[in-house]
């Protein structure tokens, strides 16, 4: 069944599940089979040879992962998708099947740690020549688009600092230079922003964050245009960076609640971001939902929600980080975010443990910055917490 123009909330429920093949299962099942068996020769050789539709060995592709992929397929409105064994996979592979040696590309400076890393040490190792402009600067980002570029790589809202890029506006810009557009969805989810609508021609996400929702599963998606997501899963099904059935399970099982998580944490981080806005002892909060965040216009345009995560910096430096963190209950001080439980902690020691003071400093990550992911507890506890620990400083 077509789920195409059903609402978001109805998508993420049954995209994907609806054919009954297993036995009248409602659900569909962990297919943890490694290969699948064919009693007819000429159909076994026409599924491998990718002319008819089927499952030959699950490195490449499995019912289950199949089922989870459709769901973001819809959601995000894609022609194809596919997906990895993690965010990582996802954006890795992407990055290193389009580019090569002499191809270029312009991100921000503000990328997840992990994407940091790769545009700072490793793509620059192949020979692909990487330029990292300041977020928020739109002139500077348009203008080295405009100098000519393979591949414009954006996240928005960023991590950790909450940026918010203009995403049709830089897109309209790469189509003129034939760039490939890829979005990191990761933080918005598609339920509050959907960068194919905005012109992005790919949108990855780590599965591992809001989409899972559980913190119990890893895993990454890619979708977009069907050419350019068949060129990336030629190059993950060779180097092996697949995406466990379990893990698909759990992932898909997530995303049935999406909507009802994300209309949550949507709510209750505006409600959190406003108190500790007007607290005595935060220095500067960071979340696009403010009307004094800088990035609060475009975000309204092109976000329907401003996501589960803010971040923000305490009077005192990183010495009142230490006293402050470990006084609230209701929180796990860890890394990852997007879960059903509130996670908060320094980027120094989550998503950018990756990078050195130096890089941290050049990228703008203050130390005494605290990234805080909103779980869906009830948000009169969560306020009640944080203020405690931040009158008892
Ligand atoms: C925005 C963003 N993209 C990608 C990733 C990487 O995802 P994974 O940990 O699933 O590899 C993360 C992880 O925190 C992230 O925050």
């Amino acid at each position: 069944m077509d789920f195409t123009h059903y609402k978001k909330g109805t998508a993420a429920v049954w995209a994907g599940e609806s054919d009954r093949t297993f036995e009248g299962a409602t659900t569909t099942p962990i297919v943890n089979s490694v290969t699948f068996a064919y009693d007819d020769l000429d159909r076994w050789y026409e599924v491998a040879t990718g002319k008819a539709d089927g499952f030959i060995y699950s490195r490449n592709n499995n019912p289950t992962v199949r089922a989870l992929e459709e769901k973001i397929r819809i959601l995000e409105g894609a022609e194809a998708a596919t997906s990895f064994a993690t965010g990582m996979g996802g954006i890795s592979n992407t990055l290193f099947s389009l580019l090569g040696p002499g191809k270029r590309v312009v991100s921000i400076k503000d990328t997840y740690g992990g994407t940091s890393k790769l545009f700072l040490e490793f793509l620059p190792h192949y020979k692909v020549d990487v330029k990292l402009c300041n977020t928020s600067d739109h002139e500077e980002l348009e203008s080295e688009i405009g100098r000519g570029c393979d591949l414009l790589y954006l996240e928005t809202p960023t991590n950790p600092t909450l940026k918010i890029v203009d995403i049709k506006r830089l897109a309209t810009v790469a189509k003129k230079v034939g760039a490939i557009v890829v979005v990191d969805n990761t933080f918005a989810t598609p339920l509050n922003q959907n960068p194919l609508k905005l012109g992005a021609d790919l949108v990855v996400h780590s599965a591992t964050k809001f989409l899972c929702g559980h913190s119990d599963a890893m895993g990454g998606l890619l979708c977009g245009k069907k050419e350019l997501v068949e060129k990336v899963f030629r190059f993950r099904e060779i180097n092996g960076a697949s995406l466990q059935a379990d893990a698909a399970y759990m992932i898909a099982r997530g995303m049935k609640t999406l909507e009802l998580r994300i209309e949550r944490q949507n709510t209750s981080a505006l409600t959190i971001a406003k108190f500790l806005k007007a607290h005595n002892n935060v220095s500067d909060v960071f979340y696009p939902g403010l009307t004094t965040h800088p990035g609060h216009a475009i975000a309204r345009e092109q976000m329907s929600g401003f996501g589960g995560i803010m971040s923000f910096s305490l009077l005192g430096g990183y010495e009142k980080v230490k006293e402050f963190l470990p006084r609230l209950n209701l929180v796990h001080l860890a890394a990852s975010l997007g879960s059903v439980n509130t996670l908060a902690g320094p980027p120094k020691t989550t998503s950018h443990v990756e990078l050195s003071d130096t890089q941290r400093n050049l990228l703008g990550i203050p130390e005494s910055l605290i990234r805080y992911s909103v779980g869906i507890e009830n948000v009169e506890d969560l306020l009640n917490d944080l203020d405690s620990a931040l009158a008892s400083l």
